[in-house]
C-alpha cells in the first residue's frame, strides 16, 4: 500500500525533504491517558504486549493524538529471551525480572534459537493489524533488542546500574557469552526479518546498554553481532541506536545500516564527523527538556534541528519518561513541522 506520509522513508532514502521527520522512542506508553486506559484491559503490561488487538491499538494511539511520522510497533525487547525459553516479569515500577538466568554452558545449551512465526506470532500479529489500522497513513518501525543489551538481561536477570554479573561473563568466559551472543543474534535475525514480512517498513535496534561496555570489550562483544543483523537485514532499512555509545561512533559508522541514533550526551557535529556524510543520524533531544517552559523547550528544539543540519530523523535522545506532560511533546512535534 502507498503510504500518505512517506516523509521517514524518504529521509532515510537520503532524499532532501520539505521538512524532518519525527517519531519518539516510547512515544505509545504511560505519557498518554488513552495508553493507561488500554493496559487496565490488559491486566498488566506482560498482557498487552502478548495481545496483538490491544498492542496494535496502543501503537496506534500517539499517531492519532501526536502527529508524528511514525508508529512503532508496541512490544518489547524481553521478548526474545522469553522465546528462546527464560521468561520474564515485569514488576510494577521497578521494571524486569527474570526469575532464572544464564550462568554455564548447560544453560546456554538450553536456550531456544527463535522461530518468530512461531514463539512470536503475537508480535508478528500486532503489526499485521497495526498495518491495517494505519491504513497507510504512516510507516510502521519494527525493532529488537541488540545482542549485548538482550545478553545482559538474561545473565543480570534485571536492570542493574552496573550489569557486574553480565559484565563478569564476558571477562571470565568468553565462549560462553560468544555461545549466547551468537544464539541471541541469529533469533534477533529470524526476528526481525518475520516483522518485515507481517509489515515493518523500517526497523531498529536498541543496544540501551552500550554506555557500560568499554571501547575494547564493545568491539569484542558488541558491534560483530550487530554487524551480522545489520549483514542479515537487507529488506529495509535499519536504524542502529547503541545508547552511551559515543567511543564506538566511528566503528557504528563502518556497518551496513542506514541511520544510527544518537543519546544527548554526543554531539551531532562529532558524530557526524566521525561517522561521514552518508549515515542518516537520529536523535537526541534530552527527554528532560520536555520538563522546561515552552520557550526554553522550543529554542532546544530549534538548536537541535540546527544542530544536525540535514540527514536527521527528530527524536529524543532516549524514550519519554511517564510523566512528561503529553502538552509539550505535543509542542516539540509541532516546533519541528513549522521549522
Ligand atoms: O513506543 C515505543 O517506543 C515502543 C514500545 C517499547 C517498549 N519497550 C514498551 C515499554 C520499546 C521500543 C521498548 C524497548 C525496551 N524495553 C528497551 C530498549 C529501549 C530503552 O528504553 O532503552 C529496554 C531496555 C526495555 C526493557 C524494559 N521494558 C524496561 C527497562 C522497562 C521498565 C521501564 C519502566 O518505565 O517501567 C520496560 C517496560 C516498558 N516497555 C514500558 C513500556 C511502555 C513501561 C511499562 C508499563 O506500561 O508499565
Amino acid at each position: 500500500m502507498e503510504l500518505k506520509n512517506d516523509i521517514l522513508l524518504r529521509t532515510l532514502r537520503g532524499e532532501a525533504t520539505e521538512r524532518k521527520p519525527i517519531w519518539l522512542m516510547r512515544q505509545a506508553g504511560r505519557i498518554l491517558p488513552e495508553y493507561r486506559a488500554t493496559r487496565e484491559r490488559a491486566k498488566n503490561f506482560i498482557g498487552l504486549v502478548t495481545n496483538p488487538e490491544l498492542a496494535a491499538e496502543v501503537t496506534v494511539q500517539p499517531v492519532d493524538i501526536l502527529g508524528v511520522d511514525a508508529a512503532i510497533i508496541f512490544s518489547d525487547i524481553l521478548v526474545i529471551p522469553e522465546a528462546m525459553g527464560l521468561p520474564y516479569q515485569m514488576i510494577e515500577s521497578k521494571g524486569p525480572y527474570f526469575p532464572q538466568t544464564i550462568h554455564t554452558a548447560e544453560d546456554v545449551a538450553r536456550m531456544q534459537v527463535v522461530e518468530a512465526e512461531v514463539s512470536l506470532k503475537y508480535v508478528v500479529d500486532a503489526i499485521k493489524i497495526t498495518k491495517q489500522m494505519l491504513a497507510g497513513r504512516v510507516p510502521l518501525i519494527g525493532f529488537a533488542g541488540a545482542p549485548w543489551t538482550i545478553f545482559s538481561y538474561m545473565v543480570e536477570g534485571s536492570g542493574s546500574k552496573t550489569f557486574s554479573k553480565a559484565k563478569a561473563m564476558l571477562y571470565q568466559n568468553p565462549d560462553l557469552a560468544y555461545a549466547l551472543l551468537e544464539k541471541i543474534t541469529l533469533s534477533t535475525i529470524d526476528y526481525l526479518k518475520a516483522q518485515i514480512r507481517a509489515g515493518a517498513d523500517v526497523v531498529q535496534l536498541f543496544d540501551s546498554w552500550a554506555g557500560i561496555l568499554s571501547p575494547e570489550a564493545y568491539s569484542t562483544f558488541a558491534t560483530p553481532f550487530i554487524q551480522k543483523i545489520c549483514e542479515a537485514i537487507t529488506e529495509v532499512p535499519m536504524i542502529v541506536f547503541a545508547k552511551g555509545a559515543f567511543f564506538a561512533m566511528e566503528d557504528l559508522g563502518k556497518l551496513p545500516c542506514t541511520a544510527l541514533g544518537l543519546d544527548w550526551n554526543m554531539s551531532p557535529a562529532t558524530v557526524r564527523a566521525q561517522v561521514g556524510k552518508d549515515k542518516i543520524l537520529q536523535g537526541n533531544l534530552d527527554p528532560c527538556m520536555l520538563y522546561a517552559p515552552d520557550d526554553v523547550l522550543v529554542q532546544g528544539v530549534k538548536n537541535m534541528l540546527h544542530a544536525f543540519g540535514d540527514r536527521h530523523i527528530v527524536n529524543l535522545g532516549h524514550g519519554l519518561y511517564p510523566d512528561i506532560d503529553a502538552n509539550k511533546v505535543k509542542l516539540m512535534i509541532q516546533t519541528v513541522l513549522e521549522n
